[in-house]
């Protein structure tokens, strides 16, 4: 049996959803589509643009609704419109704004405002668009004036899907006819999202390239119910991870995008000699989709030869060639990529770079790479540049046990893959040692949607009322948490047992106290921590493995979990995991700062306090002593205070009420007294 696993919305199609439905008449449905970073920016820009976008009730987390009012309904931004890392949104975007009459500012991160928009910008303004360059000619950030456009036959000097799809955007959003050439076929999701909208779009061969046109545009977009295809770049840096990690072994990878101009590196990958099956299971929106099997073979992989002609269908997935053929025996040579200079960094350079780092020979040329495999042993560590794809690319490599490669910066990875490190890691362990292949594998159980879901900026479900308990060590938090919750069926979350479920992993693993100050967020995604509901109680696993409640109160782990709790790595990425818990009819969740960082916009916010020596008392009672001394009780209460200190002053999201916190003293009021008074601010948020 296979190790199954299934992976994010492709951000291709995901940003193109977006746009198209931003501009049909009526209301669409996007299931999955607000996944990585570039997809959330890019909706941001549509809602600045006037397009309604929502989150609907009662659905996925990255589900997304998207009212459209029709061509040439967008108005003009408040704002400059920020697109951070996704050239697909800014250069998709600027030909969607040319077909209105209103002007935009599009601005991006560094890497972006690195890449050249005057292939955009050139064809644009012959259709009649004008497009000014606000700080370096050619680059981001720019100002895009639409207005009526002239129809318009561009003949590309790259094979680029973001040029065709702006141009293609423009002519139908204006009305206009308009002809895009180009020499090699690229990627086809606007052809075939337009086409499943209502627009007929004619394709073919044509003077040794490919054609592409829409001579009649339609006067409407018809809205669209899609559940976005996961994206098979995604799944090709955990295919490359597998080949290289696990000879011999199957993986399968489910419900992704099997697009013929996207599946390019599956053709590169069997002349390495890994064995290759694609199904297709079913259309989305003109979409192939469906599972894609791969075997790792147990022989070192064969060199191969990549050229201009297949390289647009597998342009995003060169890097992993390139670590693929650092451990392939002899010389792969990649040509015809010049295009890789101008991505989220010079691949090229990153690659080679990179690549001789860890003890790979590799040369860049003009327009390729060169790399001669080895079966050494490779170490050290490597950037990412910005850029996504090299910090999976090297991510994988680094699962050849024969391979010690440190991405220094691996975060970039959310660009596209939120989860990333994680499906790595769980890759890695087998799940905690078990069988890969069972039903524990990732993907095949409620983990997946954890993996999904968990990106830096996940946000609770709105429709979901949270109530945030706050407060110091034995203020009565959890029993009382734990009643409301129980009272009116919401669901509890417990954000200490999260830093203990990290500081119980850290002690399994042998990690001393000391070990703590060096903890790098990739060491903490790593510990592939998972949130998984049952029946609203939390249960928590690391690597697979569950962690007891036991385990999580062990001696060694309350020796160092203040310690853990202070670590902002730690506080990131536990961060997303506690705000998709806020689904269903409402969450009660208790920390320390629940009502000030992880839902500063809870419906209800409590922060309970108590005297140190009545929280002693009660610590001492809950550890099952009987009747504790006088000087017991003085111990554990200055113990509780040098907490409250340290708890207080840490960086990372100290202790504090937050200024819209009601207040409760619990020095003198029973647990249930406390319940019924949070019950009630819960009923008065209800009906206000
Ligand atoms: C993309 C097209 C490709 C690809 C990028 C996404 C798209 O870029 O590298 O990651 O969504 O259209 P080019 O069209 O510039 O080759």
């Amino acid at each position: 049996m296979p190790w199954r696993i299934a992976v994010p919305a492709d951000k291709s199609i995901a940003q193109r959803a977006l746009i198209l439905s931003a501009m049909a008449s009526g209301e669409s449905l996007l299931r999955g589509a607000l996944g990585g970073l570039d997809t959330r920016s890019t909706a941001a820009a549509l809602a600045a643009l006037g397009a309604e976008v929502s989150r609907p009730g009662g659905g996925g987390p990255g589900d997304l609704r998207i009212f459209g009012r029709g061509l040439g309904s967008w108005s003009a931004p408040d704002g400059v419109l920020e697109l951070g890392n996704s050239g697909t949104g800014a250069r998709l975007l600027a030909g969607a704004i040319a077909a209105h009459p209103i002007s935009a500012v599009l601005a991006g991160d560094r890497s972006l405002s690195r890449r050249p928009m005057a292939r955009i910008a050139r064809p644009l303004a012959r259709m009649g668009a004008a497009v000014e360059y606000l700080e370096m000619p050619g680059r981001l950030p720019m100002r895009v004036t639409g207005g009526s456009l002239a129809p318009l036959v561009h003949e590309s000097s790259v094979a680029s899907a973001q040029v065709k799809s702006s141009l293609l955007l423009a002519g139908v959003g204006a009305g206009v006819p308009i002809e895009v050439r180009e020499p090699t076929r690229s990627r086809d999701h606007t052809e075939r999202l337009l086409e499943a909208m209502g627009a007929a779009v004619a394709e073919g061969e044509a003077d040794g390239g490919w054609r592409v046109r829409v001579p009649r545009p339609p006067s409407r977009l018809e809205p669209i119910e899609l559940e976005i295809p996961g994206d098979f770049s995604s799944a090709a840096s955990l295919v490359t991870a597998w080949v290289l990690g696990r000879p011999g072994d199957a993986i399968e990878v489910r419900g992704v995008g099997v697009n013929p101009t996207r599946t390019g590196f599956l053709g590169v990958l069997s002349r390495m000699g890994v064995s290759v099956e694609v199904a297709e299971r079913e259309r989305r929106a003109g979409e192939a989709v469906g599972e894609v099997r791969v075997w790792a073979p147990s022989e070192r992989l064969r060199p191969v030869e990549v050229g201009r002609d297949e390289v647009p269908a597998l342009i995003d997935e060169l890097p992993l060639v390139a670590v693929l053929a650092a451990r392939a025996e002899g010389v792969t040579t990649i040509t015809g990529a010049g295009e890789l200079r101008v991505k989220e960094s010079d691949r090229l350079e990153t690659l080679a770079r990179n690549l001789q780092r860890v003890g790979v020979a590799a040369e860049e040329t003009p327009d390729g790479l060169v790399v001669e495999g080895t079966g050494r042993r490779l170490w050290g560590e490597v950037r990412s540049f910005g850029d996504h794809r090299i910090a999976m690319a090297f991510g994988a490599l680094n699962a050849d046990p024969g391979c010690s490669v440190e991405v220094l910066d691996g975060e970039v990875a959310e660009v596209s893959y939120p989860g990333f490190w994680r499906a790595l890691a769980r890759m890695r362990s087998g799940e905690g040692g078990g069988s890969p292949s069972q039903a524990t594998a990732p993907g095949a159980g409620p983990e997946f949607d954890a993996a999904a879901e968990d990106t830096p900026e996940a946000r609770p479900d709105p429709d979901c009322l949270v109530v945030a308990i706050d407060g110091a060590a034995a203020s009565g938090k959890s029993t009382t948490s734990r009643e409301v919750a129980e009272l009116l069926g919401y669901r509890h979350l417990d954000s200490g047992a999260l830093y203990r479920a990290v500081a119980a992993q850290l002690v399994a693993d042998g990690m001393g106290e000391g070990a703590l100050g060096e903890m790098t967020a990739e060491w903490v995604n790593g510990l592939a921590i998972q949130l998984l509901w049952k029946g609203g109680r939390m249960e928590l696993r690391s690597r697979g493995r569950r962690i007891a409640e036991s385990e999580r109160r062990d001696e060694r782990v309350n020796a160092i979990v203040s310690q853990v709790a202070a670590s902002p790595v730690v506080r990131d990425y536990l961060l997303p995991m506690q705000r998709t818990s806020a689904k269903g009819p409402g969450l009660v969740a208790e920390g320390r700062d629940i009502g000030t960082v992880v839902f500063p916009d809870a419906a209800v916010k409590v922060f309970l306090q108590a005297d140190a020596r009545v929280r002693a008392t009660r610590r001492l009672l809950q550890r099952g002593a009987r009747r504790p001394s006088e000087a017991e009780v003085g111990a554990e209460a200055a113990k509780l205070l040098l907490r409250d200190r340290r708890d207080a002053s840490r960086a990372a999201a100290p202790l504090r009420r937050a200024t819209d916190a009601v207040l409760i003293d619990t020095t003198a009021t029973s647990p249930s007294e406390q319940v019924r008074m949070i019950v009630e601010l819960v009923r008065g948020a209800r009906s206000s």
